[in-house]
């Protein structure tokens, strides 16, 4: 069984995932820290997001898997925190609009879900990479609401991994509100709602609110598949 769940940034959708693939016992893949690797990767070697044949060369070139926490293992070394920064944050949707980048991360999230139950979210999940899931969800949220998320986020993250300043919530809206505007507008893999997904607002919502939602929505597509 697929359950694919695409929204915009800070939308819960990890949070949800993680829940779904701790309880229903299914592989969580989170493709966004793919492009994020590949984002960091790229830092790390001085290659620009503009060069693009050097971007498809360095992605191709590394070795890339994912770990069951969500984390990516690059060349053998786990890749987490070093993810989550601000220089990441500022350029991971350019990297991620070079279609032969999707294309690269389409391919090892399709190879590591074969015959296993998947629980995956990022922005072309329920459209591109698995268009047939048997659960599909749009999270969504205010971006003000969807900054103060990240922001209380980054600053646990800053406490327990011991990384720079966090962003203030200002800066975080705002890359926020860049991200949303280059991930709804690339030619491939841009942020859609499928018609068959199920749209939910979580602004007003506690994240075990979100939960109970989602966890009916399983259990009643479960509950149909058996019949
Ligand atoms: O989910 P996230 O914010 O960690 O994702 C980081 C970036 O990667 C996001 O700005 C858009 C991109 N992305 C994408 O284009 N397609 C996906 N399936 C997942 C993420």
């Amino acid at each position: 069984m697929k359950v694919a769940i695409d929204g915009p940034a800070g939308c819960g959708k990890s949070t949800i995932a993680r829940m779904i693939a701790d309880n229903f016992g299914f592989l969580y893949i989170n493709s966004g820290n793919l492009y994020r690797a590949v984002t960091y990767l790229a830092l790390e070697e001085k290659v620009g997001w503009r060069h693009v044949p050097a971007m498809i060369a360095l992605a191709q070139r590394h070795r890339f898997d994912y770990l069951p926490d969500g984390s990516v293992d690059a060349d053998g070394k786990r890749l987490s925190g070093e993810l989550r920064t601000p220089q990441v944050d500022a350029i991971v949707s350019q990297v991620s609009a070079i279609p032969e980048i999707r294309a690269e991360v389409n391919a090892i999230i399709r190879s590591i879900s074969e015959g296993k139950n998947v629980v995956s979210e990022g922005r072309d999940i329920t459209t591109v990479v698995f268009p047939d899931a048997e659960v599909k969800l749009y999270l969504d949220a205010s971006a003000q609401i969807r900054a103060e998320r990240r922001f209380r986020e980054r600053l646990a993250q800053q406490a327990s991994d011991k990384l720079s300043d966090a962003p203030s919530i200002e800066e975080i809206q705002k890359n926020i509100e860049m991200r949303d505007k280059l991930d709804t507008r690339k030619a491939v893999g841009a942020l859609k709602i499928a018609k068959d997904a199920v749209y939910l607002d979580t602004s007003d919502l506690t994240i075990e609110q979100v939960y109970e939602k989602v966890y009916k929505i399983l259990m009643a597509r479960i509950g149909h598949g058996r019949k």
